[in-house]
């Protein structure tokens, strides 16, 4: 049986987790497979709105397993807090849900660096992350200094390797940053009390989500940011640290790339950013103003207000080539219903060029070419016909269609499971 990717396809927000729960119904297992604590993914069923950081957004189904990839950064302090917030809510999230061995901890050090880093950069230099650790310690991970979920099972082993890294982190904190040092025992028994409580629940998922495939399972796999925050192929350095992207699906979660079967690019009907970084299609002012506030356009971890700007074809045609999306999911075309008429970025000029791919370089110079499409002005919230959109919404998405390349599985008119149209592929 076949797993199938939501993956954003612009600067994250896109509303996968919308996406991702009206999936989980015909899903047997949920993973998430990279980022951690800095994802912000929101679900509203029937009215009611659970927000996600760590924890796939499926385990809202009574019914489904999910899974933390080897591919996520765990803050074990964070995810403690987020189980018991879902335990009040009466979902009992540790019978059904599995953490990889490979995941690495993400400890209080790495979230005082990126603060501190973030504080002391310059204006230019600033990324505007969510100062919840994520580079600090998928650095860590890639200087092979890191501590994974699994090393807990060797506690000698696991305190030699935590002394290490914190005499490091500790002259780092001091020296560069002026902060207090860490305790030694404060952040072990931070870990452990997690590791205690998990200990039953961390396995080697890959072989897992493998050997479930095999018998037939129907896996989802979740991604958290998007493409354009994709360490490789976003608009680096302002990007998170981590691979949104397909290719980071298969290397954080461990499924063999031969199951995978969709690849649903998720997107707004018009763009948002946090954080740092050009942003072609940037709506300021008032005009920004007014999109962030039909959108509700905060963010769903820090609260910021979210930079707004009409779609982008350009990248879009970039999310599907470095993703291989087969599908298109949109969501929050209710959110222009209010326009009299819809300006869409059907192009790039770069110093008095056309260009026809979203450069590696040279963005925040990027002109965007602009076609303007007629409005609906009328009120589409939770219409789950396709057939009873206003002929200029349908015309819309027809043309974004066309303009991107791929067909159009699914449409959110609304943040509510219900507000959803479902297309065949
Ligand atoms: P994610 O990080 O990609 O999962 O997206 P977020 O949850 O951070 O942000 C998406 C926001 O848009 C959330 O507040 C959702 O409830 C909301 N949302 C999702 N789809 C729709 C939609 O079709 N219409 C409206 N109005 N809101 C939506
Ligand atoms: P979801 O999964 C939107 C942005 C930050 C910053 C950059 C680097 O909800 O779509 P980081 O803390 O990762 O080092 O910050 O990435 N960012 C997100 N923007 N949605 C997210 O997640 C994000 N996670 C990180 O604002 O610009
Ligand atoms: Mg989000």
């Amino acid at each position: 049986m076949p797993a199938n990717l939501v993956v954003g396809a612009q600067w994250g927000d896109e509303g996968k987790a919308k996406v991702i729960d009206v999936m989980s119904k015909d899903t047997d297992i949920i993973v998430r497979y990279q980022g951690g604590a800095n994802a912000g993914h929101t679900v509203v069923v029937k009215g009611k709105k659970y927000i996600f950081h760590l924890i796939p957004s499926g385990i809202i189904y009574d019914n489904k397993i999910c899974v933390i990839g080897n591919g996520v950064v765990i803050d074990p302090t964070y995810f403690l807090e987020e189980v018991a917030s879902l335990d009040k809510e009466g979902f009992d999230v540790a019978s059904r849900t599995y953490i990889s061995d490979s995941a690495h901890l993400l400890l209080p050090f790495h979230k005082m660096i990126d603060a501190a880093r973030e504080g002391s950069a310059s204006k230019s230099q600033k990324i505007g992350t969510t100062k919840r650790g994520i580079g600090i310690c998928y650095a860590d991970k890639m200087m092979r200094t890191g501590i994974r979920v699994g090393d807990l099972h060797s506690q000698a082993s696991t305190k030699e390797k935590l002394n290490a890294i914190l005499n490091e982190k500790n002259h780092e904190l001091k020296v560069l940053y002026g902060l207090e040092e860490l305790k030694f025992q404060d952040i072990w028994d931070e870990m452990y009390t997690f590791y205690d409580k998990w200990k039953h629940r961390i396995i080697n998922t890959s072989y897992y989500l493998n050997e479930e495939l095999k018998e037939g399972k129907r896996i989802l796999l979740e991604g958290a940011q998007g493409t354009g925050l994709d360490a490789d192929f976003g608009t680096y350095p302002f990007v998170t640290s981590s691979n949104p992207t397909t290719g980071g699906a298969l290397i954080g979660s461990g499924v063999g790339y031969h199951f995978l079967e969709k690849v649903i690019g998720i997107s707004k009907a018009y763009i948002t950013r946090v954080g740092e970084g050009p942003f072609p299609t940037e709506l300021l002012d008032e005009e920004g103003e007014r999109l962030r506030k039909l959108g509700g356009e905060y963010g769903s971890t820090t609260g910021r207000p979210r930079r707004c700007g009409w779609f982008d074809v350009e990248l879009l045609k970039h999310a599907v080539r470095v993703n291989g999306m087969n599908a298109l999911a949109l969501t929050k075309i209710d959110v222009l219903s209010d326009y009299d008429t819809i300006p869409v970025a059907v192009g790039y000029e770069l110093d008095g060029k056309r260009l026809d791919y979203f450069p590696s370089q040279g963005l925040e110079r990027v002109k965007p070419i602009y076609k303007e499409f007629p409005g609906w002005k009328s009120d589409i919230c939770g219409i789950n016909d396709f057939k009873k959109l206003p002929k200029n919404c349908q015309d819309y998405i027809t043309a974004l269609r066309g303009l991107v390349g791929v067909p159009v599985h699914m449409i959110s008119t609304g943040p509510d499971r219900d507000h959803t149209i479902i297309l065949s592929m």
